[in-house]
């Protein structure tokens, strides 16, 4: 039996549009880009190539584009490196590591509360909304439950009403799933990371707009990214990231709705067998195609999902329990998740079209897994 992996929101797979690449680059673009020999100027050029088509994949005509390690990485960049001065604002279920970013500023911190759907209220936004905002970090998609918050509506109310916030995104969970248009957002950043979509690991971005200031940087030392984030620069995982975009954006254009109807087909499918509860909107447009959180109602998430693994299909936890020690979600709570049922959350997530077959595959072994706990 094939191994059925359907963790995509933790990491995906690198494509092969991402391991062609790489594999190239390793072969002619390996060289130091800094160094002042042919093989230098080559590794320099083909980073370059890869911005700008990263900048052209994500309509960010208008941004620059600075290339990290990670997506948390990025989030700090993004939050922490433009800050200056006054109060912040940040959605209530961010990732830890925006949160984090954030609390590190020491300010005055207002939490933009969600509501059942893990959206945010844009009404209490407003509310929270003056001069003295100095900054704003908001998820695009929520890596958990897959909600999509109003990010455009968001933008327009802060740019009116909180005219000197610095405003990030935060797309780890967006890009490569959704076609994201930055010129048109008009957000001063947002944070992206190829591993989320078929990228390697160890190479992410922050991109922000012309009119911002430059960040702060992070780490200093041999000024590359043009200061912005000194360290060598990962010339393979840059082009295997460029590469996994453009196949992810092919793939958007030539089947707009792909995940979501692999998704609803998996809805439809798990239901005919087992009791569950799905999260976040029920409206396809304010929720992500990539990523199906349930609750399986009289279920433990955390046996069920080893009980899975006998199946060879490795799906995620509602992060309820993880390899990290963390015990409850705050997203679960937030969300107004019954007590007894936050250790009944599983995460399938995908970012590649599901068949039939394996949909089918994926609700038998959890009805058989769900017979397994019962009997
Ligand atoms: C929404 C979101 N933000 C930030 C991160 C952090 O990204 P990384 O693990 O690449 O540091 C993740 C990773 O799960 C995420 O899902």
């Amino acid at each position: 039996m094939d191994k059925l992996y359907l963790d995509h929101a933790a990491t995906t797979p690198p494509c092969p549009e991402a391991r062609a690449a790489f594999n190239a680059a390793a072969d002619d673009c390996f060289a130091n880009p800094g160094s002042l020999h042919q093989a230098g100027a080559d590794a320099a050029r083909l980073i370059e190539k890869s911005r700008r088509e990263i900048s052209k994949l994500l309509g960010a005509s208008n941004y620059k584009l600075v290339f990290t390690a990670t997506g948390t990485e990025s989030n700090h960049l993004g939050i922490r490196g433009f800050f200056q001065s006054g109060r912040a604002i940040v959605g209530e279920i961010e990732h830890p590591s925006s949160r984090a970013a954030v609390d590190a500023l020491e300010v005055t911190t207002d939490i933009a509360p969600v509501n059942c759907d893990g959206r945010i209220d844009t009404e209490a936004f407003k509310n929270l909304l003056s001069d003295d905002v100095g900054l704003i970090s908001i998820q695009w998609v929520n890596n958990e439950i897959g909600s999509l918050q109003p990010v455009h509506e968001l933008v327009q109310l802060a740019r009116l009403l909180a005219p000197r916030a610095h405003f990030h995104i935060d797309a780890i969970q967006a890009a490569g799933k959704l076609n994201l248009h930055l010129d048109q957002l008009g957000v001063d950043s947002i944070s992206i990371a190829a591993h989320k979509f078929g990228g390697i690991r160890g190479c992410a971005a922050l991109l922000f707009h012309n009119n911002c200031k430059q960040p702060t940087p992070y780490f200093t030392g041999g000024g590359h990214e043009s200061g912005l984030r000194s360290g060598t620069e990962n010339t393979m995982g840059i082009a295997a990231m460029a590469a996994a975009l453009s196949a992810k954006h092919n793939k958007i254009s030539s089947a707009p709705n792909y995940l979501h109807d692999s998704r609803q087909r998996l809805i439809t499918a798990i239901a005919n067998e087992c009791d569950i509860e799905v999260l976040g909107p029920s409206d396809e447009q304010l929720t992500s195609g990539a990523i199906l959180s349930i609750v399986l109602k009289g279920m433990r998430a955390e046996p069920f999902l080893h009980q899975l693994e006998t199946h060879r299909i490795y799906v995620g936890s509602g992060s309820a329990c993880n390899a990290h020690g963390h015990s409850e979600s705050p997203t679960l709570a937030a969300v107004q998740l019954k007590e007894e049922m936050r250790n009944s959350v599983l995460r399938i997530s995908f970012s590649d079209e599901l068949s039939n077959e394996l949909t089918l595959r994926v609700a038998t072994a959890m009805a058989l897994t769900a017979g397994f706990f019962k009997d």
